[in-house]
């Protein structure tokens, strides 16, 4: 018994020297754990003699008591000590400026994006849209490029498990809208598009925007006078030059490569791809080439957010560097 309130009494002063939460859960082990010193008398227990084993029992189920109750009083102080400490410690000025919340603002393709919109919209095209995933057929065949055509080589796409494609081209809205609504059918089809491709001038992803103008008597001369009038617009230059060179596209006969001319760089650059559509696209179109006719004009957005902004490397775009986006507020 003797040996009983001497534990207790070597415990009770062990614990005023015990410093912080983590310690004190150490030094409970040390005396009610499986190990402890008070559960030790516990276990001697069934080596007493029967007749002393009730009041046995009682004192180390007292001594066990008081020790916790002991415990919990520490650890409340400790916890109060802890929370002064830091309140001592850890000062608020609350006449501090707040932290700016910093507001973001938009991409240069997005700002590009909204500018051709309203552009189209004064020449009088509405916004078409499409899927990213496309089916072979819309990407390819009712664009008049057959299983196994060379031309599937021009554009090295990126094939699903399932078979279908991440769109080459937003060429796919054309027919996806053609065959919903009858001419006149006058849209601009802006979205992501994807090649398998990717250097300093291309990326693996990137934007295009596609325009549709089907109806009676819609001629080549139709297709400069838009293209021409928006690439003016666009660059803000009423004496822009705009140049056509011919070209081959399996949806388009004829076709032509526009190229614009830079006064400062001396230079023409080439914008997109253009071309009357083909009979054969009208027809998956449901729509009858003897009656009507129309052109198709496709670019990349973020070709010519790069030439309007001065950027010089398309990887710039699409590495989402605040610094960098941050560049356009308000262009
Ligand atoms: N879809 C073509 C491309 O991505 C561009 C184009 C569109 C050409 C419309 C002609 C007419 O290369």
């Amino acid at each position: 018994m003797n040996e009983l309130q001497q534990v207790l009494q070597t415990a009770l002063s062990q614990m005023q020297e015990v410093n912080s939460l983590h310690e004190l859960e150490q030094f409970k082990a040390r005396y009610v754990g499986k190990q402890g010193a008070i559960t030790a008398f516990m276990q001697k227990l069934k080596d007493i003699a029967p007749a002393d084993r009730k009041a046995f029992g009682a004192e180390v189920n007292q001594v066990k008591g008081q020790f916790e109750v002991a415990l919990t009083e520490k650890k409340e102080h400790l916890l109060q000590e802890e929370l002064n400490n830091k309140l001592a410690t850890e000062k608020i000025d609350v006449t501090l400026s707040g932290r700016d919340a910093g507001r973001g603002s938009l991409h240069p393709v997005s700002l590009t994006l909204n500018r051709l919109v309203k552009l189209f919209a004064q020449l009088g095209f509405i916004v078409a849209d499409g899927p990213e995933i496309e089916t072979d057929y819309y990407n390819f065949k009712a664009l008049n490029i057959p299983d196994n055509h060379p031309a599937r080589a021009m554009q090295d796409t990126f094939y699903t498990e399932s078979g279908n494609v991440l769109r080459t081209h937003t060429s796919p809205i054309q027919v996806r809208y053609a065959e919903k609504n009858t001419p006149p059918i006058k849209i601009i089809a802006p979205g992501r598009v994807f090649r398998v491709d990717m250097d300093a001038t291309h990326s693996p992803m990137f934007h295009q925007m596609e325009l549709l103008w089907i109806d009676q008597g819609i001629s080549f001369a139709n297709l400069k006078g838009v293209i021409i009038e928006f690439m003016r617009k666009f660059f803000e230059d009423d004496d822009m030059q705009v140049r056509f060179r011919a070209s081959f596209f399996p949806f388009t006969e004829p076709s032509a490569e526009i190229d614009i001319y830079f006064a400062k760089t001396g230079k023409w650059l080439e914008v997109g791809g253009c071309g009357m559509v083909h009979p054969n696209v009208l027809n998956y179109m449901n729509i009858d080439p003897e009656k009507y006719t129309g052109f198709a004009f496709g670019f990349g957005i973020d070709r010519l957010a790069m030439l309007k902004y001065n950027i010089t490397d398309l990887r710039l775009m699409f590495e989402n560097d605040l610094d960098f986006v941050s560049q356009f507020k308000g262009c």
